[in-house]
């Protein structure tokens, strides 16, 4: 049977909460683990379930896994595998970033299409045409995408559209290819960095990770290393914003505030109060939430991962608030339940006109994606009554504890079997 979680609006949240490591830094970086013979060991790593997803896909591989706490050591020594079956990329789709790993150290590399998925489309061409245009033949059959190559070779490779995983994957893929590969219009996002960060600290020759022009010079063989996950900006923003709903008074810890300016910079515009140091956000509001135009982009802009969060707040805000989503076609998902909660929001194409509401009520609700889930959650806390979210699954996919840390904050909230 599948939890749920129960939450009863109306607590404002209150205390400290420590952020934990980020999922979408912790995949790419768990599975640069291939790249290099040797023990590998993560820190930070957040106890999730794609987390979980990932190390049995390594395992799968012929890694040696293992997991202590938020310490992940991985040694992919023994890789003998190269192969990622449907099973585990339907489940999760950054699984297909270990095909530029694969392909970079065996040769070759089976992996499962993913296919669409709640959110969208999502195709992965722009990642198929990096690993071609570095040298590798490409063919897709029964489902799967077939890659071989002899040593990769480095190349001028532009990106239609800006990539986060299609960074990485082509990244992995280049760091040890014969001679000079440059990303251009690559993707910035603070993930990407501390990808190249730990490609860096393994031996990787890898310039301009945080601009659209990535350089990277291929090195014959990389080394394990030990190094941190960084926080999840995501989890802090999710906190942020219920701290914001609730009109509550909220510390969150181990955050990297430099990470999330354009959010705070928007929720500063909503009226709360916003402080930072160097590794702590202070948030606190009181009285009306004021509504702001959103319209997600990639980094540095608006994350589209925030915006189901963001919309939460827009509708029960003073007055009405235009949202764009312009990164994923079908990112509304959650407007359908948060209308069941009281909320007033019509969408048209890629933009939804969210007029605020007084109050929120609670239903029984259910989303089939992890950030549209959290909205959710978020609803349910300024919600009057009892809200029941339905299909927690997608939350413990990104969330670590989240139920958890809202109760530490004050929220009546709880997860039931
Ligand atoms: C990453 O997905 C994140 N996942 C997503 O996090 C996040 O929403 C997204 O970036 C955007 O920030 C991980 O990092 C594991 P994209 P990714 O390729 O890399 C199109 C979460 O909730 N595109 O940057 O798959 C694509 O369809 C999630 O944690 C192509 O057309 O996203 C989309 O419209 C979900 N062809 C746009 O680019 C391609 O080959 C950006 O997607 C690749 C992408």
């Amino acid at each position: 049977m599948m939890d749920k979680i129960i939450v009863k609006g109306g607590n404002s949240l209150k205390g400290e909460v420590r952020i934990s490591g980020a999922k979408n830094a912790a995949l790419p970086i768990l599975i640069s683990s291939l790249l290099a013979e040797g023990v590998n060991t993560y820190t930070n790593v957040p106890d999730l379930m794609d987390i979980h997803s990932t190390t049995m896909l390594l395992a799968k591989l012929g890694a040696r896994v293992d997991i202590d706490g938020d310490t992940v050591r991985i040694d992919a020594a023994g890789l003998i595998e190269h192969e990622a079956a449907y099973d585990l990329v339907r489940k999760m789709r950054a699984s297909v970033l270990v095909l530029g790993p694969l392909v970079a150290r065996l040769g070759k590399a089976r992996v499962s299409l993913p296919g669409g998925c709640a959110i969208g489309a999502r195709p992965i061409n722009l990642h198929l045409k990096g690993l071609a245009a570095l040298g590798a033949s490409i063919e897709l059959k029964h489902g799967y995408v077939e890659a071989s190559a002899g040593r990769l070779k480095g190349a001028d490779i532009y990106f239609d559209i800006v990539t986060v995983t299609g960074t990485e994957n082509l990244m992995m893929a280049a760091v040890t290819a014969q001679g000079t590969t440059v990303l251009r219009n690559a993707a910035r996002e603070p993930e990407v960095v501390a990808l190249a960060d730990t490609l860096v600290k393994m031996g990787a020759d890898i310039e301009g990770a945080g601009t659209s022009i990535i350089t990277i010079n291929g090195v014959s063989s990389l080394n394990p290393i030990e190094t941190a996950i960084i926080p999840d900006r995501i989890e802090t923003g999710t906190f942020m914003m219920g701290a914001i709903l609730t009109r509550g008074k909220v510390t969150l810890l181990d955050c990297e505030p430099n990470h999330l300016g354009a959010t705070i910079n928007i929720l500063r515009r909503t009226g709360a109060d916003i402080d930072t140091t160097a590794n702590a956000i202070y948030v606190s509001a009181k009285g009306d939430v004021a509504s702001v135009d959103v319209k997600t982009q990639p980094y540095p802009g608006f994350p589209t991962d925030m915006q189901a969060q963001f919309m939460v707040l827009m509708s029960i805000a003073e007055g009405t608030s235009m949202i764009s989503e312009t990164i994923f076609e079908n990112r509304y998902i959650h407007v359908s339940e948060l209308i069941r909660m009281g909320a007033d929001i019509k969408v048209d194409g890629n933009i939804a006109i969210v007029k605020g509401v007084p109050h929120l009520s609670s239903a029984q609700v259910m989303a089939t994606d992890l950030r549209a889930s959290a909205s959710l959650i978020l609803a349910g806390l300024v919600a009057e009554g009892t809200t029941e979210v339905n299909r927690v699954y997608h939350l413990d996919r990104g969330y670590e504890s989240i139920e958890k840390k809202f109760a530490g904050l004050g929220a009546e909230i709880q997860r039931v079997r």
